[in-house]
């Protein structure tokens, strides 16, 4: 059976892109293959937080991975602090990661953009990071949004060279994975690009929004004038709207809307109305889970431990490999 790894990091509530980019297809293949999913407490580090914030952090991911339907036992979840066997493969495989290519990634130059002063080695090497975290299960499927493609390419690299240095066949190739074929790129509300979690206050819906604050956000969503000609072409803020209705609502009412924009009738009172409702529905599921799963402090404890040991088992039988095919040997 083919192994599946991926994870989110632990810097704050799960939002719609987080779900449609990767727990949706989570929640498919644990039915289907041997899957890891963890929670990314180290890669969350690069931003320096509190312990107390890391752990509420961690402790909300794993609630809402659970309220999402990732079952613990059929997937095993895990927090990846609980397998230190992961930054031992991040050191060797850093020996063979260089400056150049860790300085061209496209989210260390965004990072960089966005916040020159901490330009740290972690994030730096961040890609490095969760190619271990990959190929410590030996994975080949990883269930990510289109903004983890390029991290992907990066592990292949990372794995094939250790391979090539020592001369073996070990480590498979890793992809990125979505059972709809294509990745995709979940839009945020400012119609400005992707919906995450540091991209500014009502940009994403989370999945512990509140009807009400859902209807709030998609209501303050950024709209034009109107259509002033028939059938003429949205403008990106109104095609921004069109998209995330792609996400939740059934096609016939995208053909609704459509219709009235091309025939210049359109209201986008009723449009960002309609779209709300259907994102309330999406997510209440997981919503009205959130709150029992997280008063019980036993069964995430449980759910917790039983995925640490699970994880260990794996990561510890390629470690030992690893150490071999690298020349540590035991006097
Ligand atoms: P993170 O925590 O930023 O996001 C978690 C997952 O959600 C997806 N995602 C999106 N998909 C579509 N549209 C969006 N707007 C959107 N926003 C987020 C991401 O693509 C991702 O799948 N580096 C990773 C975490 C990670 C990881 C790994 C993933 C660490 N190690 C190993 C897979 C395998 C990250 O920062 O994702």
């Amino acid at each position: 059976m083919e192994t599946v790894v991926s994870g989110i990091r632990s810097t704050g509530n799960l939002h719609l892109g987080n779900y449609y980019g990767a727990i949706q297809n989570f929640v498919k293949m644990q039915h289907e293959y041997n899957c890891y999913f963890f929670i990314a407490d180290l890669h969350s580090l690069t931003t320096h937080p509190t312990p107390a914030n890391l752990h509420a952090n961690v402790k909300s991911v794993l609630i809402e991975y659970l309220a999402a339907g990732i079952d613990p036992e059929k997937a095993t979840i895990y927090v990846q602090s609980d397998v230190p066997e992961v930054a031992e493969l991040y050191l060797y495989l850093n020996m063979n990661a260089y400056l150049g290519e860790l300085e061209r990634a496209t989210s260390f130059k965004d990072k960089v953009r966005a916040n020159p002063d901490n330009v740290n080695a972690g994030l730096l090497t961040y890609p490095v990071l969760m190619a271990a975290d990959i190929l410590i299960h030996k994975a080949t499927k990883v269930p990510v949004g289109k903004d983890q493609e390029q991290h992907l390419e990066m592990a292949r690299t990372f794995g094939n060279r250790f391979n090539r240095l020592y001369d073996s066949e070990y480590f498979p190739e890793p992809y990125a994975f979505n059972f709809s074929s294509n990745l995709v790129k979940i839009p945020g509300l400012d119609g400005k690009g992707k919906m995450g979690k540091s991209e500014g206050e009502g940009n994403a819906i989370f999945l512990s929004d509140s009807p009400e604050v859902i209807m709030k956000k998609v209501k303050r969503a950024v709209t034009d004038a109107g259509p002033t000609v028939e059938n003429q072409t949205k403008p990106d803020e109104i095609q921004n709207l069109f998209d995330l209705m792609k996400v939740v609502s059934a096609p016939d009412t995208i053909t609704h809307f459509d219709n009235l924009y091309n025939t210049m009738q359109i209201r986008y009172g009723d449009l960002k109305k309609q779209l709300a409702d259907d994102m309330i529905i999406a997510t209440a599921p997981i919503r009205e889970r959130i709150a029992d799963i997280a008063a019980d402090a036993d069964y995430l404890r449980k759910v917790a431990n039983l995925g640490a040991d699970k994880a260990r088992e794996s990561a510890q039988k390629t470690i030992k490999e690893v150490r071999e095919i690298i020349g540590f040997k035991r006097f």
